[in-house]
């Protein structure tokens, strides 16, 4: 059992012993960090295999007008090469990657990295036959298969720029990020299976591309051997292309500056940006902290049950465990199929060591009983990690009491698309853990707390408002794809000289840190980041929608839900088929993940005399707490707020 400590839970001695950062360590490290961040990034970014090794460290500016990141800015590298080859002599014969199906019937592969440089040199040559050079971009649309991976360290390995589109995201998102991009090869699957059913990837492909870009390459991989409309001159199978090219393919030497991946993400306005990740800062901060935060040690199997459409299985599953030669389980299916013990029985046949999931998941899993977990043996556990969103003292204590057994340190990672690794987590041989708080800042970050109106920094150990980050690090986010006074008037305009997370936090008497959640208009489902402006737009473009607003309301498992408040055109009566017309409208739109867990049928919205709809009351009648409206002498009709009260759709 862990030992608590007015509240916190302590690492062991043992644990702290054996860790790659015990308290003192860690202290020592990250007061040398931000005394001394050219000294201690220069030293740390040798961890990686550079082809010409960097003189310079750090050349950033955040000042207004000038955001400028650059890091080891002189020196050139290739990922691919340090997550594979640089392995193969120590390693070859060990497993890379071990892929865990679907189907628990169906057999799980173990990749060594011999055979992982091999299969990523076919796949970089059959990309390089199809035309892609260094630069280009490629757009993966994947169910977890090895082949997404590959997909992947194929484009590093030669240059071209990823963009991944979560497989759950539908054919027209998929269209505007082809789109978007201008992307010369779309990658994909006939069909990916999950939870015991199949999606029909290539369908949703052959869809995007016939409605943005009909000159588009795809790649196909077989997966279930399903039927698939082909489009012949343009589509091209990945089992029939790789027996023509070589399994060598030597890597492309790239400058730590040039763009790794493009990952687009929701943002509270406008449509979803692509966040620009470069090479090499990317590749050192995501292998540091996949070592320190998870304490990885050589011979350990590492899960993280994220899928590669998001940031953390960009960081988590694929490039920091790889570029540390780790075994990294990549997972197919679902948490409950064929039933609720499914992760826990992966846990047992692999002997996971560290385990990461998201807190809706545990939610998921605490609701249908301890029985689940309690069959399968996890005595191999040594860490466990939540990601996503806050984790509620219920959550965090089950999955420490019935998954951890009470031993095993829970490290609970704030982080976003935009940081590319983890900003702030506690190392588990380092840092007493309070539930539900992500404790401390990771090597050479600085984060501040700013009072949210006046932008000025509180200095008093115990705050609260807006989070910031003071300088850079070297996984941060350097441009918008195309896009540069983007990136400067979402993340730097409305706090001049710091990074806004977006993110409100309170930090306690001993420095901890505790997100609150979003500050602006962006909801956060399932640990997924959803733009009510995204959602409010798909809706209205509904031909029987006048207008709508959407707002994010408490939700037992989601964490979040979507709450989307509907003005429909003169003359249109509601319905519940209305409704169910709605849902799937805005499910094909963007995908499963935006559809709305409850619409109400609003005759007018709560707007100033200027027009402007008042957000603030929406929220309160959508989280059922109407009697706490606060101040509504500014609302041109107080009648509409009446009527949205009388029908609201969440009630306790
Ligand atoms: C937003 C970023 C980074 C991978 C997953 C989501 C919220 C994330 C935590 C956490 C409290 C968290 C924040 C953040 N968030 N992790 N441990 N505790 N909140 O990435 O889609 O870019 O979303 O997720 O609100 O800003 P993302």
């Amino acid at each position: 059992m862990l030992e608590t400590k007015n509240g916190m839970y302590l690492p062991t001695d043992d644990f702290a012993s054996k860790s790659h950062a015990d308290q003192a360590t860690y202290q020592a490290m990250y007061d040398s960090s931000v005394e001394d961040p050219e000294g201690f990034w220069g030293e740390h970014g040798r961890r990686i295999d550079w082809i010409k090794p960097y003189t310079k460290v750090k050349n950033t500016s955040f000042a207004p007008g000038n955001i400028d990141i650059r890091w080891y800015e002189d020196g050139t590298l290739n990922v691919a090469a340090n997550c594979i080859d640089r392995h193969l002599e120590t390693r070859g014969d060990q497993t890379a990657i071990i892929w865990e199906p679907d189907s628990p019937e169906d057999d799980a592969l173990h990749i060594t990295y011999k055979e992982l440089h091999a299969n990523v040199c076919k796949f970089a040559n059959v990309l390089k036959d199809m035309g892609v050079k260094k630069g280009d971009r490629v757009v993966l649309y994947m169910p977890m298969i090895p082949e997404a991976a590959y997909a992947m360290l194929a484009s590093a390995r030669i240059g071209a720029i990823h963009s991944i589109v979560f497989a759950g995201f539908s054919a027209d998102a998929l269209g505007a990020r082809v789109a978007g991009s201008n992307a010369k090869v779309v990658i994909t699957s006939d069909g990916a299976p999950r939870g015991g059913r199949v999606t029909n990837l290539k369908d949703n492909v052959n869809q995007a591309l016939n409605n943005v870009a009909d000159d588009v390459k795809c790649l196909v991989v077989r997966r279930t051997g399903q039927q698939v409309a082909w489009r012949h001159d343009l589509d091209v199978w990945l089992h029939e292309a790789a027996q023509n090219v070589s399994d060598d393919c030597p890597p492309e030497e790239m400058n730590a500056e040039d763009p790794l991946f493009i990952l687009y993400t929701s943002g509270s306005t406008g449509q979803p940006k692509g966040v620009v990740h470069t090479t090499g800062g990317y590749i050192v901060y995501a292998s540091m902290t996949h070592q320190y935060t998870f304490d990885y040690h050589d011979g350990d199997v590492f899960w993280c049950t994220a899928d590669v459409g998001w940031v953390t299985g960009h960081s988590y599953i694929v490039y920091g465990p790889l570029a540390n030669g780790a075994t990294t389980l990549m997972f197919e299916g679902v948490p409950t199929y064929p039933d609720a013990g499914r992760f826990w029985a992966v846990c047992e046949k692999h002997k996971v060591n560290q385990f990461y999931t998201a807190p809706t998941a545990i939610r998921a899993l605490m609701g249908k009983g301890p029985e689940f977990v309690e069959k399968y043996d996890l005595s191999d556990l040594k860490v466990l990690g939540t990601v996503g969103e806050p984790i509620n003292p219920e959550a965090w204590n089950w999955y420490h009491n019935v998954v951890g057994k009470g031993n095993v340190p829970i490290v609970d990672t704030w982080w976003q698309t935009e940081t590319g690794g983890h900003l702030m987590t506690p190392l588990p041989g380092a840092t007493p853990t309070k539930p539900g708080s992500c404790t401390l800042p990771f090597f050479g970050v600085q984060p501040v707390i700013l009072e949210p109106t006046t932008g000025e920094e509180i200095h008093t150990t115990a705050a609260e408002g807006v989070l910031c980050i003071k300088d850079s690090w070297p996984a941060q986010m350097r441009t918008v794809w195309e896009d540069h006074e983007r990136f400067e008037k979402t993340y730097f305009a409305d706090y001049k000289n710091y990074y806004f997370t977006g993110d409100g936090a309170r930090r306690d008497e001993d420095g901890y840190y505790w997100i609150t959640g979003r500050v602006d208009d962006v909801i956060n489902v399932s640990g997924h980041r959803m733009g009510t402006a995204e959602v409010e737009s798909s809706l209205v473009a509904h031909p029987k929608v006048a207008e709508s607003a959407v707002v994010g309301y408490p939700h037992a498992i989601k964490g979040q839900g979507i709450y989307a408040y509907v003005t429909l055109m003169n003359g249109v009566e509601p319905s519940e088929e209305l409704r169910k017309e709605l849902e799937t409208w805005v499910r094909k739109d963007i995908g499963p993940i935006a559809k709305p867990d409850l619409i109400q049928w609003a005759p007018g919205l709560p707007k100033t005399r200027s027009g402007k709809i008042m957000r603030r009351i929406l929220r309160k009648i959508a989280e059922d707490d109407f009697g706490a409206l606060g101040d509504t002498s500014t609302l041109a009709e107080p009648e509409v707020v009446e009527d949205l009260i009388a029908n609201r759709m969440n009630r306790h």
